[in-house]
């Protein structure tokens, strides 16, 4: 059978009060919007549409080419929003799945066996439900006294007894295609809120006499709606378990699985060592027995074999194998550090390359500059890369060594093998295997102390 999807996305998420809108609000970084669509992919849907309306373009935008997008102007309801698709798939055959932006810890696991429920079961419509402890907010699942659904009570519309029911509406259900579209067009907004309900449509096929089905999901925390700061706070939690549980089955250690982060979309090889406080965020991948943090943030980059990396931030780079990072040290984006190369304390780097077995141990900035292989660059050296108006490059060629507390005026270029005096501020390149010293020479006033001030 043909699937289709609906996704609802355009409420404003007034409860999370947000200049963002609510399905762009990342979850380890990633918009929960793409939690979702991530999670219908295996299910093979034919034609999948997001129903936008406010933040349209920047939904559009995040989501790409992945979607259909079609434009609710008012917020009406979500059996509104599911109208606004009717052009687009109302002809259509097959099961449509409808699901909400702000439901994202959904599995794709979870969307497999609700298609197949319903298809096994032949049912017109099946609502995907969960038990929770604590129901509040969400529309109830009313049963009849066979067991059966016979409707869906939203809990401002909800009596007493019907608040007491602890099987909730997740927001998501399959449907027949062709009796999803018709039903929608009975829905009336007669109630609490003056909406048009799409839980509605439940009653209104079972009144029909259509076959109408539950699918309970055991796993009650996939079932998170987001709705506030204080949902999207849980459900990072539980994403952020999720992934390390599954990097820790990998054979990665995380030595606290509460104090780690790592996004969706990094990887990570076995026997790799994570210590707490560290973020990895974005496409970011960790070789083999490379160890990172404590307290280190990675973001879009690839880390080497047995690299370790503490205490610092890497952002945007490339490290290659056995590199010794920090502690305290700050990689910036565009930088290329090669194989064995030392990156000390409070070392800044910035669209930089380091080639194999070069040293930069201590209190330095590069910017901008190509350093060779096998460089020593001593504590405190300074690629004075801008000049108020452009940045420009400094070259260190292979075998070169730069002498503590040097300034490298940019563009200048230190030669081969060549040695710079420490103290030094170079303003002029420095050919190959020579020496360079540009201090003042020093003078010693022998007698001064007693002579001057000791007679003050
Ligand atoms: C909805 C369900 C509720 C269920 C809960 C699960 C309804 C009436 N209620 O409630 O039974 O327990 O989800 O999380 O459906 N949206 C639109 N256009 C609209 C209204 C909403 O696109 O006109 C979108 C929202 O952006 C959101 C989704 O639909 O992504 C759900 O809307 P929301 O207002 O969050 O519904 P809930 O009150 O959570
Ligand atoms: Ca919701």
């Amino acid at each position: 059978m043909k699937r289709y999807a609906v996704i609802l996305a355009a409420g404003q998420g007034t409860r999370m009060k947000s200049k963002l809108y609510k399905v762009l609000h990342p979850i380890l970084g990633r918009p929960m919007i793409q939690y979702v669509i991530e999670a219908l992919a295996p299910s093979k849907i034919e034609k999948l549409v997001t129903i936008v309306g406010h933040g349209a373009e920047e939904v559009s935008k995040v989501v790409g080419s992945k979607s259909e997008f079609v434009i609710q102007e008012e917020q009406l309801g979500t059996a509104h929003a599911v109208i606004q698709a009717k052009e687009t798939l109302s002809k259509e055959e097959g099961t449509t799945i409808v699901v909400c932006g702000d439901t994202p810890l959904i599995t794709d696991a979870t969307y497999e066996q609700l298609f197949d429920y319903h298809e096994k079961t032949g049912s017109k419509a099946t609502v995907l439900t969960t038990k929770i402890d604590n129901p509040l907010g969400y529309g109830r699942v009313i049963r009849n006294e066979s067991g059966n659904v016979s409707r869906i009570v939203e809990h401002k519309d909800a009596n007493e007894e019907e608040l007491s029911v602890n099987e909730i509406n997740t927001g998501t259900y399959c449907f027949d295609n062709q009796a999803l579209f018709e039903a929608l067009e009975k829905v009336d907004n007669d109630n609490a809120q003056g909406e048009y309900y799409l839980p509605d449509v439940i009653e209104i096929l079972k009144k029909e006499n259509e076959k109408i089905s539950a699918y309970l999901m055991p796993d009650q925390e996939e079932s998170i709606g987001i709705n506030d700061r204080v949902a999207l706070a849980e459900a990072e939690v539980i994403m952020k378990r999720r992934i390390n549980k599954m990097h820790l089955r990998n054979g990665v250690t995380i030595t606290d699985i509460d104090h780690t982060y790592i996004g969706p979309d990094v990887e990570i090889e076995s026997d790799v060592t994570i210590y707490p406080g560290t973020i990895i965020k974005g496409n970011s991948s960790i070789k083999s027995d490379a160890v990172i943090g404590p307290n280190s943030e990675i973001t879009n980059c690839r880390i080497g074999n047995a690299s370790v990396i503490r205490q610092s931030v890497v952002s945007d780079s490339k490290i290659g194998n056995q590199v010794n990072v920090g502690p305290f040290a700050n990689i910036r984006p565009e930088t290329e550090v090669g194989n064995d190369v030392k990156v000390g304390n409070f070392v800044e780097l910035k669209k930089t390359s380091l080639g194999d077995h070069t040293k930069v141990s201590h209190l330095t900035y590069l910017g901008d500059a190509e350093v060779g292989e096998n460089v020593n660059i001593g504590c405190g050296s300074i690629t004075v890369n801008y000049d108020g108006v452009k940045k420009h490059v400094t070259k260190i060629e292979s075998n070169a060594f730069i002498g503590c507390n040097t300034n490298l005026l940019a563009p200048v270029t230190i030669k081969e093998g060549a040695y710079v005096a420490a103290g030094s501020t170079i303003n002029k390149d420095v050919p190959k295997e020579s020496l360079a010293i540009a201090r003042a020479r020093q003078e010693n006033k022998e007698g001064y102390v007693n002579r001057i001030i000791k007679k003050n």
